[in-house]
């Protein structure tokens, strides 16, 4: 019997994403507070003559399957370290949005990432596995360890923060994606010239999320490159408004987008925020999901 493991991952919603000016390295400082949301990709790996990666779920088309994809990089950097042939075939089940903002992608990468280390029996440490995760892009220890942390750095420097409760959602998926470094790109246009302040979390924000307050975490919500999304794609605005007339608490740009987040009271709310943006058609597909959600998760056959 050929031995297969599964990983389940979350998506995340930023709930802050303080931006900074850009570093020399081109990257940014943030304070940037992820919260795992239950919307949830697996992703599987089981031994094969050559690294073959495949997708399946709404979304696959425009998931790339060559060595780009961060599960076949996650793969290919865990297997050098350990002097190992990365022969496996990686399938992802996609129910994560794609190039949406939702860290996605990232997913995949600690979701491989945490599947090979069980298929190899490397031994690797926690801290060794959010070091290979950090190398591989800045969103992606964050999917490794989920609930909610503070990232600070370019993101990947991660301190868990405590959830007092569970906060409701709906994500609106708008039409294709948008490239991250062409949001940051257009943030770093539209504050040209001006004095960007060093990110900073916000106090009220993390008691919000610390006592699990609804009404609270509604008035902090902050994401500093909603207006760099707004601007690449401006009917993101309608999507906001049409969730905001439908009486979610708050509205905001999921990461650097497309997808837009609302926060609402409760399941009941939810449903009809999400049936208002659907028939607002000013998006593809609007869904609820509940927060905080674990992180990658070894699934038991
Ligand atoms: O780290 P990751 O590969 O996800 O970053 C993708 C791109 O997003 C970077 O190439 C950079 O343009 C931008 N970025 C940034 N500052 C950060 C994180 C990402 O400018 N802190």
């Amino acid at each position: 019997m050929t031995h297969s493991v599964t990983v389940r991952v979350p998506a995340k919603v930023n709930v802050q994403l303080a931006v900074g000016a850009p570093r020399p390295d081109g990257f940014h400082d943030l304070a940037n507070v992820f919260l795992a949301v239950g919307m949830y990709d697996e992703v599987t790996v089981t031994p094969a003559d050559a690294l073959r990666v495949t997708c399946s779920g709404p979304d696959a088309a425009s998931v790339p399957l060559d060595g780009t994809n961060l599960a076949a990089r996650a793969a290919t950097a865990l297997a050098a370290r350990y002097g190992i042939a990365p022969d496996v075939h990686l399938h992802i089940d996609k129910d994560i949005p794609v190039a949406g903002g939702m860290a996605g992608g990232s997913a995949d990468g600690a979701a491989a990432l945490l599947a090979c280390d069980a298929l190899w029996n490397t031994g690797a440490s926690r801290e060794e596995l959010l070091a290979i995760c950090a190398e591989l892009g800045s969103d992606v220890p964050f999917s490794l360890i989920g609930g909610a942390a503070l990232g600070v750095g370019r993101g990947e420097r991660l301190s868990p923060v405590d959830v007092g409760g569970t906060f409701h959602w709906v994500f609106a998926v708008a039409d294709g994606g948008l490239s991250t470094p062409a949001v940051y790109g257009e943030f770093d246009r539209l504050t040209a010239g001006t004095e960007v302040p060093q990110p900073a979390a916000s106090a009220g924000l993390l008691s919000a999320l610390r006592t699990g307050d609804t009404a609270a975490l509604a008035d902090t919500l902050s994401n500093d490159l909603q207006a760099a999304a707004l601007s690449l794609r401006p009917s993101l605005a309608d999507t906001l408004a049409a969730g905001t007339a439908a009486g979610a608490l708050a509205a905001l740009v999921s990461g650097s987008g497309p997808t837009t987040a609302f926060l609402v009271s409760d399941e009941e709310s939810a449903r009809k925020v999400a049936d208002a943006l659907l028939s607002s058609g000013t998006c593809r597909s609007a869904r609820a999901a509940v927060s905080p959600a674990p992180g990658a998760t070894l699934q038991r056959p």
